[in-house]
């Protein structure tokens, strides 16, 4: 079936044998010494000590060569598992603030990396440059206007990660806002370790078009009745939110409660090779802990498209293979 996957984070498809290629291209020291080694560094107690390795691969990643190659590696993959249509997370605040990076050369080396698949394969793209919020909302606001500032035509939102406190009590809703004087819409991690509150506060202040998680969200019927009246959808991560410990087990899983609550959910990846998860692995997933037939299935990838960024002219020829 043709997919769109629309949450994953370019910086968390980077696996065991590009983290070590990349180390070696910079004369770093690996954070070990072989692909099981890296593959074992790739497990998290909790989203912490996720975060920390996350931009550890982040410091890696420096010159366009290195982002046109994270690029073109998975929207090859992708696009090997019926993938249509993949928008990736960028952690433009992350580059540019921690480690003192410039955005254009960092987009510049992702489109042609991007240009390169899609020559190759058809598979279609669009960059959801994001802000990573333990950074003070001022500073992202910076930053971001570097992004605003450059070619924009390879964008197709903006995003706020997650989770952190200062979302909701610093002052990010004024960089959605230029966004959106720009033309470009936010999307917004939110429930994912926290409650429906974040969920709403996304929606409300940052006028989220997408959550991203939103797991948390079912414990307010109001909030459930929020996304599905507005038909918000929300990006859902099974391996990730086992692997970061964002619900206790498969059992405790709220998918498909969300699905039978006629929540608008797309199934995506977050961080693949983080979370030793593919996308068809998140469908296998939702086939099994969810009950669903192929009608089921067929619904969460018609989703997909559905809330993608893509043009209705695409979308509609990819739908057309539902019809
Ligand atoms: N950035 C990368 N992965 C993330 C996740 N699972 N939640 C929030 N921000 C992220
Ligand atoms: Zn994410």
């Amino acid at each position: 079936m043709p997919k769109a996957e629309l949450h994953v984070h370019l910086e968390g498809t980077v696996d065991a044998t590009t983290v070590l290629a990349l180390a070696d291209r910079h004369d770093e020291t690996p954070p070990a010494h072989d692909v099981a080694g890296i593959d074992e560094w790739y497990k998290f107690d909790g989203f912490p000590m996720f975060l920390e390795r996350y931009f550890a691969v982040l410091g890696l990643l420096r010159d366009p060569q290195d982002f046109a190659l994270i690029a073109t590696n998975y929207l090859t993959q992708a696009s090997e598992q019926g993938v249509v249509h993949v928008e990736f997370h960028v952690s433009a605040t992350g580059h540019i603030l921690e480690n003192g990076k410039r955005w254009a050369p960092i987009y510049d080396g992702i489109v042609a990396g991007c240009e390169r698949a899609a020559d190759a394969t058809g598979i279609s793209w669009g960059l959801i440059p994001d802000i990573s919020p333990h950074l003070p909302a001022a500073d992202c606001a910076r930053a971001m206007d570097e992004v605003f500032d450059h070619d924009l035509s390879g964008i197709v939102a903006i995003g706020m990660g997650g989770p952190a406190d200062t979302w909701t009590t610093d002052d990010f809703a004024p960089i959605f806002a230029k966004a959106r004087s720009l033309g470009i819409p936010g999307v917004s991690h939110a429930g994912e370790h926290g409650g429906p509150d974040e969920v709403r506060f996304a929606v409300e202040h940052f006028e989220a078009r997408r959550i991203q998680h939103g797991i948390g969200a079912m414990s307010d019927p109001e909030v459930v009745a929020m996304l599905v009246d507005g038909q918000v959808p929300c990006d859902v991560c099974p391996g990730s939110n086992i692997a970061l410990k964002a619900v206790e087990s498969a059992e405790a899983h709220p998918l498909a409660a969300m699905v039978a609550a006629g929540i608008f959910v797309t199934l995506g990846t977050d961080d693949p090779p983080m979370f030793q998860t593919t996308l068809m692995a998140e469908y296998a997933r939702a086939w099994a802990w969810c009950g669903l037939d192929v009608e089921g299935i067929a619904k969460l990838a018609q989703n997909s498209i559905s809330a993608s960024f893509a043009s209705p002219e695409l979308k509609e020829q990819w739908l057309a293979f539902f019809a």
